[in-house]
């Protein structure tokens, strides 16, 4: 259910982005999904997933946007519009990935959509749940922040704001329908929507020294042999922008690159971008 405060602020024609913040289930997606779906019967809407490790649009180790099409019944229904390359299932360690690729796709979904609604991981804790969302907060400059928590856990991130007029900020406890998910439950999920993305993945061949490599030198490429197997990297456009995961096949060091992917044939591969993150095996046989 979306409290009464919430939908009379987001529907105000000046309210455009819209930063839901809150520990880890606490409720933040469901209400996402929820005031997208009831604010796009009257504006488009656009969706940034900046959940790394519960994606719902977008592989994991990515975010993701996408705009919420009418009558759409799950996430899975959800165009991806557009996703950025983080390199991990956790903002932590990733401060800055995390925070730049929220910041390009909420910009992207801005220039398509009238509103834009930003779904955040549940990273509140300590110094650096507090630094990862203020600047979050602070390049994304909200018209409004959501903050959900189960007792008041969120405070001391909440407290950064009450000083001044812009992010407004509006606070709920977590409706006590929500359950908890147990690691298992997270896992499975993750392992389910590697799964999926990489259903229709195919072998491609990339001469990587003619492309950028990012986050592995070249001389360690050169002699990285079976290590590399199913490490998942990112394949970039000539133009920069990251275009689908591949996940590493065969590394020969005379120079070529072996992934699966399911990145469209008609793409042209100008940059790999490695992560820390192996798939999980027997996800391609
Ligand atoms: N209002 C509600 N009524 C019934 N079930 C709910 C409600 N809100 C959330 N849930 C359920 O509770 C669980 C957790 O909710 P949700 O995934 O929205 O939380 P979250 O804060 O986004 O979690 P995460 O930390 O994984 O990002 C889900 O299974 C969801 O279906
Ligand atoms: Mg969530």
């Amino acid at each position: 259910m979306i409290p009464k405060s919430l939908r009379r602020k987001a529907e105000d024609p000046s309210c455009r982005v819209i930063v839901f913040l809150g520990g880890v289930d606490t409720g933040k997606t469901t209400l996402v999904w929820e005031l997208a779906k009831e604010l796009s019967k009257s504006y488009t809407i656009g969706v940034v997933d900046s959940d790394v490790g519960q994606s719902h649009l977008g592989p994991p180790t990515t975010v993701g946007w996408g705009i919420m099409p009418p009558d759409v019944e799950d996430w899975d229904g959800v165009e991806v519009r557009g996703i950025y390359f983080v390199g991990a299932l956790s903002p932590q360690g990733h401060l800055l990935p995390t925070v730049v690729g929220t910041k390009l796709l909420c910009d992207e979904a801005r220039s398509f959509c009238d509103k834009v609604l930003v779904d955040t991981t549940g990273l509140i804790w300590g110094d650096v749940g507090r630094i990862l969302k203020s600047t979050k907060v602070d390049v994304l400059d909200p018209d409004l922040v959501v903050g959900i928590q189960k007792g008041r856990e969120l405070e001391p991130i909440l407290n950064l704001w009450k000083g001044i007029r812009r992010p407004q900020v509006l606070k709920f406890q977590t409706p006590p329908e929500v359950r908890s998910k147990t690691w298992e439950m997270r896992y499975t999920y993750r392992e389910e929507r590697f799964r999926k993305y990489f259903r229709e993945a195919r072998l491609l061949s990339i001469r990587w020294r003619e492309v950028g490599i990012y986050h592995l030198s070249p001389e360690r490429l050169a002699e990285a042999g079976d290590r590399q197997k199913g490490r998942i990297v990112s394949l970039r456009d000539r133009e920069g922008k990251d275009r689908a995961l591949g996940a590493v096949y065969e590394v020969d060091p005379r120079g070529v690159l072996v992934v699966w992917t399911p990145l469209g044939e008609d793409i042209e591969v100008g940059g790999v971008l490695f992560g820390e993150v192996w798939l999980p095996e027997g996800i391609l046989s």
